[in-house]
């Protein structure tokens, strides 16, 4: 297999890709990670023809792999192991070695023998919210974002700039915040995908009480529409709001890593994970 970074040509292959498996994907998530790395995304081919795919996203100091997808009739054969060690390097000559995923249950021994280690459950929720609108949320503005960031990072523990800017800009009509007291206590984004609401992501650094507020709120703006959210099964605080408000779950898959996962902050501020790979 020959293994080459992905371009913009790609992204139908991508989405296509995506498809086949039943994720949500959009051409947008593949737009930002091009923009985010152009290096960073991997396409595999067989004679000239795309056969598979994998993502790797470096914050500094630590680094994300997603999106690993092979086309069936070229599974089982090593291929997906051969993407993955190719973005694993990929991650270490940008100079770390700490590496996270969220991997379906399917795919754990895969990633085990390339030594990556369970560290709790990612878990997916879907329900449908009783809406209320809040005072204390008001629409995310463009001079918010740097507060939003510095609140992010202390939670994340690395910027997520071009995301949370270019998901503001995409749809600015799920991006809110909640402000107490002048100050803004976290922020919560999402998009319409596929007859769904993808609420992604979600931090409460402060005034957790507002939680349901928020989520509330966030139901008027998807309008019906069945809202879904990926959580750490250690985001208790998080997981007892949805539950609150009527979300259950749907699966989860497990979120590794390989390396000193000290290095990684799985802050319960983060009430809904960016995706799976963005955190
Ligand atoms: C995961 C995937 C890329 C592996 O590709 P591959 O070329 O078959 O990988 P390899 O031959 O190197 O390794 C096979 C391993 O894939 C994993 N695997 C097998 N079937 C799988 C499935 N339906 N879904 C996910 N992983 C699977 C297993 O860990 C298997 O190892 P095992 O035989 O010891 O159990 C491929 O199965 C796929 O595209 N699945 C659908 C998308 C997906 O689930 N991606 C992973 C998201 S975390």
């Amino acid at each position: 297999m020959e293994i080459r970074v992905m371009t913009s040509a790609d992204l139908e292959f991508a989405v296509s890709l995506t498809e086949a498996v039943g994720w949500s994907s959009i051409k947008r998530d593949f737009e930002e990670l091009l923009l985010f790395d152009p290096h960073g995304n991997f396409v595999g081919e067989e004679d000239g023809i795309p056969i598979g795919m994998v993502c790797a996203l470096s914050y500094g100091p630590f680094a994300s792999i997603g999106n690993l997808i092979v086309v069936d009739e070229f599974r089982g054969q090593g291929k997906g192991a051969e993407l993955m060690e190719h973005a694993m390097d990929y991650v270490k000559n940008k100079g770390t070695d700490v590496m996270m995923l969220d991997s379906v249950p399917a795919a754990v021994p895969l990633y085990e023998r390339l030594g990556f280690k369970k560290v709790c459950r990612s878990l997916r929720l879907a329900g449908r919210v009783e809406p209320k609108l809040s005072q204390r949320v008001r629409p995310m503005e463009g001079k918010d974002l740097m507060h939003i960031l510095s609140v992010d990072r202390k939670h994340f523990g690395a910027s997520r700039f071009l995301f949370i800017s270019s998901g503001l800009a995409a749809c600015p009509e799920f991006s809110t915040v909640v402000e107490v007291d002048g100050d803004i206590a976290g922020y919560a984004m999402g998009s319409e995908r596929h007859g769904h609401v993808r609420l992604a992501p979600w931090v409460m650094s402060d005034h957790t009480e507002f939680a349901r507020s928020v989520l509330q709120d966030f139901a008027v703006q998807a309008g019906g529409l069945e809202i879904r959210a990926g959580v750490l099964e250690t985001s208790r605080r998080a997981i007892g709001v949805y539950k609150a408000c009527g979300l259950v779950e749907k699966g989860h898959s497990w979120r590794m890593v390989r390396g000193a996962k000290e290095r990684i902050d799985f802050s319960d501020g983060i009430y809904a994970i960016g995706s799976p790979m963005r955190g």
